[in-house]
């Protein structure tokens, strides 16, 4: 029931919502997601949340894990960054990513809010055009 209630909530937020372990690998991935990034959530569950990034980051994802491992340090969890994502068909495109962290039982997660900026940047190049 707790799990259903999750989901219910999961689904009902605009922005992607993706759920990582300590290890980097999807533990969840919300509807939005789905619609975000073009892969449905049974194909990612354990996969590596580098998958949706482009290189250079996704080579150097693990090692920025453990990097706040080891410094404790965090460069985005509670700062945000825009930064590029990569949908399955490969193309990239601009998002807001904001992370937080949460005690899972044993456990550490990263919750992923991933907002979609194409929109804003499209807009503003049009702007730009017109001046
Ligand atoms: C760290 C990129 C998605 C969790 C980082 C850093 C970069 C990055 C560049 C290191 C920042 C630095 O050292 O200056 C990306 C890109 C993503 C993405 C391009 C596009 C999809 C995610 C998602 C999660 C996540 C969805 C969690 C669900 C983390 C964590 C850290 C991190 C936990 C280390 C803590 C920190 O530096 O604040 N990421 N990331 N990332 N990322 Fe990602």
């Amino acid at each position: 029931a707790r799990e259903e209630h999750l989901r219910s909530i999961l689904d009902a937020v605009p922005d992607a919502m993706v759920v990582i372990d300590e290890r980097g690998l999807i533990i969840s991935f919300s509807a939005a997601a789905e619609k975000m990034f073009g892969y449905r959530e049974a194909e990612l569950l354990g996969e590596n949340v580098s998958r949706l990034m482009p290189s250079p980051d996704r080579e150097r994802h693990d090692g920025y894990l453990r990097r706040y491992y080891e410094t404790g340090q965090p460069k985005i969890i509670g700062i945000g960054r825009v930064t590029t994502a990569r949908r399955r068909d490969g193309t990239t495109f601009p998002i807001d990513l904001h992370i937080g962290e949460a005690r899972l039982g044993e456990d550490r997660v990263f919750t992923g809010f991933i907002h979609d900026l194409s929109e804003r940047q499209e807009t503003e190049r049009q702007l730009h055009r017109l001046q």
